[in-house]
């Protein structure tokens, strides 16, 4: 059976990771967290005192920067990481997993040069097919034939109040209002840049899980790649 293209986009906190992961398992695809790369971006752009949205330097740092993922370990795995992120051949999986970090990666989102250099990175390593990436632009920028679309939504309250748990889980000292506060700053950004805002593809299956868990929405996207993997094996046999 041909394996798929599965983009899938949301908002911040929306269960992307949890969901494209949990798919990618049961379908024997490779995930992958396009959000993690711009993070280790925006990291790096952290570190490097460059916190403002001056395009030029910033463009020059993401064609001089190597961000590779891997699958985790099994204890990160049980620690809740779902993908390894290495900045420079540097691990950081940890480190850009913070509120900081997240608001830096949505900054330089927003430059159109840092966002081609990224999205090259993502075309190449999803090429072969067999792969499940999320994000904000997979369904509508990186990979616009994708044959299967999900558009991942849950309300902005309980958008935060997941990402506070985790929070909390870390030990991280951050009140619900001011993580609510970041995601909703967060997805303004992301909405409304000029540049790959988030919005979604026309032909994007609209989820919304505020009220189901990752598990029961794994089941309704596996249901959807099953029917798409038929309909491609029935179009090929008509065609040949
Ligand atoms: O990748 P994204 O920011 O869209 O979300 P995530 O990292 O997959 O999920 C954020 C948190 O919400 C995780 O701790 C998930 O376990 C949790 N979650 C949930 O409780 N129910 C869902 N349906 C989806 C995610
Ligand atoms: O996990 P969460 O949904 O909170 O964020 P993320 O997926 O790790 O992405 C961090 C930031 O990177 C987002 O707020 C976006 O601004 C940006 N991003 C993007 O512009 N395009 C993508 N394909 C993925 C992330």
């Amino acid at each position: 059976m041909r394996k798929l293209t599965i983009a899938i986009d949301g908002p911040a906190g929306s269960g992307k990771s949890s969901l494209a992961r949990r798919v990618a398992q049961i379908l024997g695809y490779l995930y992958l967290d396009s959000g993690a790369m711009y993070r280790a971006l925006g990291l790096k752009a952290l570190r490097a005192g460059m916190t403002s949205d001056n395009a030029p330097p910033l463009a020059e740092l993401a064609r001089g920067t190597h961000i590779e993922l891997k699958s985790p370990t099994e204890e990160q795995e049980a620690a809740g990481f779902k993908n390894r992120v290495f900045l420079d051949n540097v691990e950081v999986t940890h480190e850009i997993r913070t509120e900081e970090v997240a608001k830096a990666a949505s900054l330089i989102a927003t430059i159109a040069d840092v966002r081609h250099v990224l999205v090259a990175e993502q075309q190449r390593a999803g090429a072969g097919g067999g792969v499940v990436m999320e994000g904000r632009d997979i369904g509508t920028v990186v990979f616009p034939h994708a044959e299967l679309k999900i558009f991942l939504d849950a309300s902005a309250e309980v958008r935060a109040e997941r990402r506070w748990k985790e929070h909390q889980e870390k030990g991280d000292v951050l009140t619900l209002p001011e993580v609510l506060e970041e995601v909703r700053a967060r997805d303004k950004r992301d909405r409304e840049r000029k540049v790959s805002p988030l919005v979604r593809a026309a032909d994007a299956v609209l989820v919304d899980n505020t009220a189901m868990d990752v598990e029961e929405t794994a089941r309704l996207v596996v249901m959807l790649s099953r029917e798409r993997e038929k309909e491609l094996a029935q179009a090929a046999s008509r065609a040949g």
